[in-house]
């Protein structure tokens, strides 16, 4: 007799058990609330774990950034019209903590009041900057990853952790989300090899940076104490900055040392496989862990192409839209991205199988292996949307740049691709471009300078219109520079590797739950249209929700 399977009713999950959220004020974090008021507003009660800002406490930060935010805005609208305006104060506590601490730094009050309260903690916090300094990466994505499990087992409540597809490091291919986590490391040689291991790899890191801090600090001490004997108060400060300086850029070449040396590609994915290890290795934890692979702008919820921050692909497709021409990528390299709603609808299904018992430990969330979208349709997509845009703008008469500017650009051959075909490079080819620009930039200018001192000299007009080309070289050189640094950080995912994430797990657990649900939370990446995607969703979202100033200091999170 055949039985019938038992599916998961989240509403039901959710409507009786409490849950703890921590980085609600993030990106993901953001549109999963989002999304878990507006699918499940019959919740139990949710905590939210939030660090106060600078000026605002935890409660007031939560209200004024987190609530009013277009992620969530029109969600607490129509949450408050039909449930009325108390629903988020009776359903929602909000409680001042940061990870780092230990207990995340909840008080002893609220320790005690959610104690034996929580079916779950969801730990969508972490510090997404490829390369910083390797204490702040373990501050947030090591410790505070501990203090989340340690807070998870002292409160009796589960955990689902939110890591990234990337924790694999080097790698071509199938990367499969059975791998066992504790005692991974990209270039381990097979299952015997057992070179890595999680706690002496902290021991010898935290020795490390207590060593790199304190000799830096001793030596720089000495400098300050004599810059304060020749220079008083104004020296002291310099110092005191410079030394943090100092420790800083020491302490990032120490974290991306040991990446390079077990095979991760920055200290980002390094210090979150190491999280993942941290939480593997508590025999009497109960948890899940989520990768997503790039979360990038929403496909659906809370509307097409709601984006936050500079970073993730932005950067990127900001240069493509301005002309690139040259690509250092590999044409048959998918770009694992998925939209931010199916990220947040495949956590809240996880969160669910989990308070039931029925999850896996570990659930990649990728599109690749159903849906690949290659590098080079999508660098000809982009390319020809640069083109329609400059078409339109000419055709409206304000596309028109300065004619020194392009002169100048055509010259040196560093003007936008127009007409002409994008290249596919490899990364020595593009360097070689890259330098010889350089080359004739600094030549360039050199003409210029010399010309200008003759001009002067013979007393002879036009040093001013020397001095704008002058200008725009400079400004030549940089762009090229800035093209240059923002290819670099991209190179380990468009170039060196080709990663497929294996995303089964997923698919399975969407098998676990409710028709109902799976209409009310999506996990559909087989069926993106990605060129519609990427044309109305991603370049559509990033024009209108990532303010220029943001791309300009972004760090780049995968
Ligand atoms: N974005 C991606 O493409 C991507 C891809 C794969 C995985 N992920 C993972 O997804 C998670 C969320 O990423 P995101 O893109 O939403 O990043 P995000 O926008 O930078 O948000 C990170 C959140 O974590 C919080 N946080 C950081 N350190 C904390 C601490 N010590 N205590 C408490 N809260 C802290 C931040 O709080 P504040 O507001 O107080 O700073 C912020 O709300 C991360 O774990 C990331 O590794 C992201």
């Amino acid at each position: 007799m055949s039985q019938e399977l038992h599916r998961t009713d989240l509403a039901q999950v959710f409507s009786h058990q409490e849950i703890l959220l921590t980085g609600a004020n993030g990106f993901l974090g953001k549109v999963l609330l989002g999304l878990l008021l507006d699918r499940f507003p019959e919740l139990k009660h949710l905590h939210i774990l939030l660090r106060a800002g600078r000026s605002l406490p935890a409660e007031q930060r939560f209200q004024r950034e987190t609530l009013t935010s277009p992620a969530l805005a029109q969600v607490i609208e129509r949450i408050t019209q039909t449930r009325g305006s108390g629903f988020v104060r009776e359903r929602i506590t909000v409680w001042p903590g940061d990870i780092r601490q230990p207990h995340c730094g909840l008080s002893p009050a609220a320790l005690d009041h959610l104690s034996g309260r929580l079916g779950a903690i969801i730990n969508c916090a972490g510090l997404v900057e490829f390369f910083p300094p390797l204490d702040l990466a373990f501050a947030s994505n090591v410790d505070g990853v501990e203090n989340t499990a340690v807070l998870a087992e002292r409160l009796g409540s589960k955990l689902l952790h939110v890591s990234t597809c990337y924790v694999c490091g080097a790698a071509d291919g199938l990367i499969e989300e059975t791998e066992p986590v504790l005692g991974y490391y990209p270039h381990r040689q097979g299952p015997e090899d057992k070179s890595f291991n999680c706690h002496d790899e902290l021991a010898y890191c935290r020795e490390r940076i207590g060593r790199v801090s304190g000799s830096a600090r001793q030596i720089e001490n000495a400098q300050t104490a004599s810059r304060a004997a020749l220079g008083g108060l104004r020296a002291v400060a310099a110092g005191e900055r410079l030394r943090s300086r100092e420790i800083s850029q020491r302490l990032i070449a120490l974290g991306r040392q040991r990446a390079e040396h077990w095979g991760w590609v920055n200290t980002y994915t390094y210090s979150k496989s190491l999280g993942e290890q941290v939480i593997a290795s508590r025999p009497g934890l109960d948890y899940a862990i989520v990768r997503p692979a790039i979360v990038e702008s929403a496909l659906r919820f809370p509307f097409p192409g709601w984006i936050e921050g500079g970073r993730t692909a932005a950067p990127l497709v900001l240069i493509a839209l301005g002309g690139l021409r040259d690509w250092p990528v590999r044409r048959d390299i998918p770009l694992e991205v998925v939209p931010v709603d199916l990220v947040a609808a495949a956590i809240l299904v996880v969160a669910a199988l989990l308070l039931e018992g029925r999850n896996q430990p570990v659930y990649q969330l990728g599109s690749a292996d159903v849906n690949p979208l290659e590098l080079e349709p999508l660098v000809r997509l982009l390319h020809a949307e640069s083109r329609r845009r400059m078409r339109n703008q000419e055709s409206e008469g304000n596309g028109r740049r300065k004619v020194s500017f392009a002169f100048l650009e055509r010259l040196l051959g560093a003007g936008p691709a127009g007409r002409r075909r994008p290249r596919f490079l490899s990364a020595e080819q593009a360097r070689a471009r890259r330098v010889r620009l350089q080359q004739r930039i600094g030549r360039a200018e050199t003409l210029i300078n010399r010309t200008s001192k003759v001009l002067e000299r013979a007393g002879l007009p036009g040093r001013q219109r020397l001095s704008a080309w002058s200008t725009t070289l400079r400004t030549l050189g940089l762009r090229s520079g800035f093209h240059e640094q923002t290819l670099d950080q991209y190179l380990p995912f468009v170039l060196h590797n080709r990663y497929i994430f294996e995303s089964e797990h997923i698919r399975e657990a969407y098998s676990l739950i409710s028709e109902k649900d799976r209409l009310l939370l999506p996990w559909d990446p087989e069926r993106i249209d990605w060129e519609d995607y990427w044309i109305n969703h991603q370049i559509k979202g990033i024009e209108t929700w990532v303010q220029p100033e943001a791309v300009k200091e972004w760090n780049f999170r995968i």
